[in-house]
């Protein structure tokens, strides 16, 4: 993929060069939830957001706990033993393998990133219990057609299956048509199957926010930011039945009891059921 902004961001997919010397999402995010695996390019980038955005810290742990609660969700409430989770990111705790095998340790899942610092880390996304398996798919959101033959050689595509594209969609701009990668996703799944998104709001976070983080980050971050309205991010779903409590601010998506932080909500998230 390239990394020149100026560019297309078109077909080119696949894993990105190893390339610290400008940031990259993964790490930034690692950064903003108090994490070490990232470079003085990703601490800039993250400190540069800060400025205009200091909610993004706050923003960047909601979105951690609602993958948590999203996953506990689907494993408990749900009955889902096969996740395929686009976006991995830096392994921090709770992963989507621990979360689900803690509640049932037979659970598969299947982990995608295309950063290479994410591989370099993959050991810890490997470490599944012994009683369900865990594997690591060097890929590109947008390569569909790999990640998903690659994903059945350990998941059952004819069972249900839970997507979860989580804080990820919102670095594949329009020209990449994120709507056509996500049906071409949900439209292998069985019936039965999830599909669990967040995504930037562009109606949750002010347009000033917004354009400064597009400036501050233009030229130095691999990725630049698409900001998606509810409305543009409901129609993801189509096709799917969402659970309640419906698209909301990733807080407000079955909280833990006691739980606050309305105030800093800045992402859509809703988990969908497949029809
Ligand atoms: C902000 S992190 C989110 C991590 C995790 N899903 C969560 O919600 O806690 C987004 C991840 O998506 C990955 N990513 C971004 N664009 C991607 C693409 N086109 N293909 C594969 N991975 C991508 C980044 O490398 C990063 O690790």
């Amino acid at each position: 993929m390239t990394t020149d902004e100026t560019a297309p961001s078109g077909n080119k997919t696949g894993p990105l060069p190893f390339d610290t010397s400008k940031a990259h999402q993964a790490r930034i995010y690692n950064y903003l939830l108090g994490g070490k695996d990232n470079y003085a390019s990703d601490r800039a980038a993250a400190d540069a957001a800060l400025e205009v955005w200091p909610g993004a810290a706050a923003a960047a742990r909601a979105g951690r706990a609602f993958l948590g609660r999203v996953v506990r969700y689907l494993a408990a409430e749900a009955g889902i033993r096969q996740f395929l989770d686009i976006g991995t990111g830096i392994p921090t705790a709770g992963n989507t393998h621990e979360v689900a095998q803690a509640i049932a340790p037979e659970s598969r899942v299947v982990y995608v990133d295309y950063d290479p610092v994410v591989l370099a880390h993959a050991r810890a996304l490997l470490d599944s219990h012994e009683a369900g398996a865990t594997e690591y798919i060097e890929a590109d959101l947008r390569d569909t057609g790999t990640i998903l033959t690659r994903a059945a050689g350990l998941l059952d595509f004819s069972k249900p299956v839970a997507v979860s594209l989580l804080a990820i969609l919102h670095v594949i701009p329009d020209a990449d048509d994120p709507h056509a990668i996500v049906a071409k996703l949900t439209d292998t799944l069985a019936p039965g199957s999830y599909l669990a998104l967040s995504h930037w709001a562009s109606d949750l976070l002010g347009q000033e926010k917004q354009q400064g983080i597009r400036d501050s980050w233009n030229g130095r971050v691999q990725q630049q930011m698409t900001w998606r309205s509810r409305e543009q991010v409901e129609r993801f779903f189509s096709g799917m039945d969402l659970v309640e409590p419906g698209l909301v601010p990733v807080e407000e998506w079955r909280p833990a009891p006691g739980a606050t932080g309305k105030d800093s909500s800045t992402g859509w998230g809703a988990v969908g059921r497949k029809r």
